[in-house]
């Protein structure tokens, strides 16, 4: 949700700022902005315009901006519409000072109107503009008080007065080659060069530019000049932030040849989950490491349950992996919306271990959720994509997934290693309570090595037949998706994959629901798209076929059209329903990183056939920054 790029140094402002604000469209946007100033200028020149980046990029081309810092904004409408005046970046009164702003502040209808009453005049519907004239404010009071505030002076006493979340980026004219950010809430990422400065609302925005980063910490505050960067606390304090390196390849940020970002990152995951398991078990003593934990082995065996807390995919992902645990660990799972948990007054419990579940490590809900946990006592795991992000250093313990940067709006490849991290903090765990011993841990370790290869015969053999199955399937109206016991969570991630990408309706629903309301909807206009694979080896796994084979014969006696994914080597499933899509064998708990492939296959080219925007869909955004 919104991105911010800010750069200082002698390149070119206006590319890097356009370049790096193009690496953050996957952030979800509706207009866009950029800022410029030099030494020379007495004010900063800005350029903004409704809908994609390219319609910036024509304005700019009939009016050509250049200068030696600068800032760019793609804003994700929270207050006001997405028109040209309501894109940052704002102005205040003077033209002198500009503000961007990932997030919300709250009170700002209570600051416009003692701006107001002091003469500030707002040209806008939002709630950033304030910020401008907030500074300006301060910093006129502190030289008619005869002690001038420096920008980030000023910066430092404005945000004190804000409530709500931000991230922002700030210029002053007369303040030439600096750049002032602060972070409450929404990340800012800052990059260190040889003598230039770099802000980001996230890593790909400056990848390009250079590898040395620093991620702020709420309450931090960072000034760039050329120079080098300077970090403080929003008291003005100096505070120490560590460099990290980022080694994610930028390639790994392009769509190398792929129609879309979603694509690629589909036929990614099997090298993220070889890379979310590499070196975390051992074949040989049946050991899981889970690296960066500060809890040790003993705490996590004394946990007396789980609360897991996430949104959207990652919520799935969350519903999957209490299957797991509760199964191979025989500890009690609660899963819920990271936006329901604090207003469902939650009872404390010490002993519960929180867990977050989240690709990006911001999403505001989430964070929320964690500090409920911690106030309540408990310690707080996070499985995570970004490395450094807010849930991370707030964690007692961090699953990395390492799926590498995904940029479709649409979560693929990071639910997949959700889920492998899942599986492995469940052996993990099973095995620190006694439920699971070598032999066993090493044989669901070796089906777990052989994901990878299975997703890639998938990915071979159900390419052709999803595309196929798109021209079939693009024009209905709604679609169901059904699935019982582990295989439900997957059934509601097929369908949120389709609604998110392609506009069509659809619902996922556990198989012996459909009795229960939603037999009323079938008719042969209706696809349902059911889970059906089973382990010949597990007696839960073929009690769960059957029943499922009677709830698609409840459907087709309906007339609806059944899409199932099944086993290969199921010879009954043929002859029920009208397609069918098999994937290779797999136990119980490791078939759902397999059947949501076909899934995402199905709506991706669903959502192609309808000529929909597949990585940027309407509305939405990757990383939701506010609550
Ligand atoms: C947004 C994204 C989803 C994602 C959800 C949770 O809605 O569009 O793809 O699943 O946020 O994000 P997180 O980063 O916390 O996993």
């Amino acid at each position: 949700m919104c991105g911010i790029v800010g750069y200082v140094g002698p390149r070119k402002v206006v590319p890097v700022i356009v370049e790096g604000l193009r690496r953050l469209e996957y952030r979800g946007y509706d207009s866009a902005g950029i800022a410029v100033g030099s030494p020379e200028s007495a004010l900063l020149e800005v350029c903004r315009a409704p809908g994609k980046l390219q319609n910036l990029e024509a304005v700019l081309k009939d009016h050509p901006l250049d200068g030696t810092y600068g800032i760019g904004h793609t804003r994700w409408a929270t207050h006001g519409r997405p028109t040209e005046e309501n894109a940052h970046p704002h102005r205040d009164c003077t033209g002198r000072i500009v503000v961007v702003h990932n997030g919300i502040v709250e009170n700002y209808l209570e600051l416009k109107r003692e701006l107001t009453a002091l003469g500030h005049k707002f040209v806008t519907e939002t709630d950033t503009e304030i910020i401008a004239h907030l500074i300006e404010q301060i910093q006129k009071d502190s030289e008619d008080a005869g002690a001038p505030l420096k920008l980030e002076g000023a910066v430092q006493r404005a945000v004190k007065l804000l409530t709500g979340a931000f991230a922002l980026g700030v210029l002053s004219a007369a303040e030439p080659d600096k750049i002032v950010a602060a972070r409450s809430g929404p990340p800012v990422v800052v990059g260190v060069g040889e003598g230039e400065s770099f802000i980001a609302s996230d890593v790909p925005g400056i990848l390009h530019y250079t590898r040395n980063m620093v991620f702020l910490a709420d309450g931090d505050m960072a000034i760039l000049t050329r120079q080098g960067v300077t970090f403080t606390d929003f008291d003005g304090n100096p505070v120490k932030r560590e460099l990290t390196r980022i080694h994610w390849d930028p390639i790994q940020a392009e769509k190398g040849g792929y129609k879309h970002f979603m694509l690629k990152e589909i036929w990614e995951q099997p090298r993220a989950i070889r890379d979310t398991t590499l070196g975390r078990i051992s074949l040989d003593s049946g050991k899981v490491f889970l690296g960066e934990m500060d809890l040790g082995d003993e705490e996590l065996a004394r946990a007396a349950s789980i609360n897991i807390a996430a949104c959207g995919t990652s919520w799935h992902a969350a519903l999957a992996g209490k299957y797991m645990i509760e199964r191979l660990a025989r500890l009690p799972v609660d899963v819920d919306y990271a936006s329901e948990y604090r207003y469902r007054n939650p009872i404390p419990d010490p002993a519960a271990l929180g867990l977050l579940i989240t690709q990006s490590g911001e999403t505001a809900d989430t964070l929320a959720a964690q500090r409920e946990m911690k106030a309540m006592g408990s310690k707080t795991i996070a499985i995570c994509n970004v490395v450094g992000a807010m849930v991370a250093r707030e964690a007692h313990g961090v699953i990395y997934t390492h799926a590498g940067p995904e940029i479709g709006v649409a979560s693929t490849k990071a639910f997949s290693s959700q889920l492998t991290a899942l599986f492995l903090l469940a052996l993990k765990l099973g095995q620190l309570r006694g439920h699971l011993d070598k032999a066993q841990s090493v044989a669901l370790m070796e089906e777990l090595i052989k994901v990878p290869a299975k997703i890639e015969e998938i990915l071979r053999s159900a390419s052709d037949q999803c595309e196929k199955l798109a021209v079939n399937f693009s024009n209905a109206r709604d679609f169901l998706y059904l699935g019982r016991g582990v295989h439900f969570p997957i059934a509601l991630e097929g369908a949120l994959k389709l609604k998110e990408i392609s506009y069509i309706h659809a619902e996922g629903y556990p198989a012996g629901e459909m009795k229960h309301g939603p037999n009323a909807l079938i008719d042969e206009t209706l696809p349902v798209v059911v889970l059906v694979t089973r382990d010949e080896t597990d007696p839960a796994s073929k009690l769960r076929y059957e029943k499922t084979l009677s709830n698609i014969q409840e459907v087709t006696a309906r007339s609806g059209r059944v899409i199932a994914i099944a086993t290969e080597g199921d010879s009954t499933i043929g002859s029920l329903v009208e397609q069918t899509i098999f994937i290779p064998p797999a136990p119980e708990l490791l078939a759902p990183i397999l059947e949501v492939v076909p899934l995402q296959l199905l709506a991706y080219y669903i959502a192609v056939r309808r000529g929909a925007d597949v990585d940027q869909p309407r509305n939405l955004a990757k990383s939701v920054t506010v609550e």
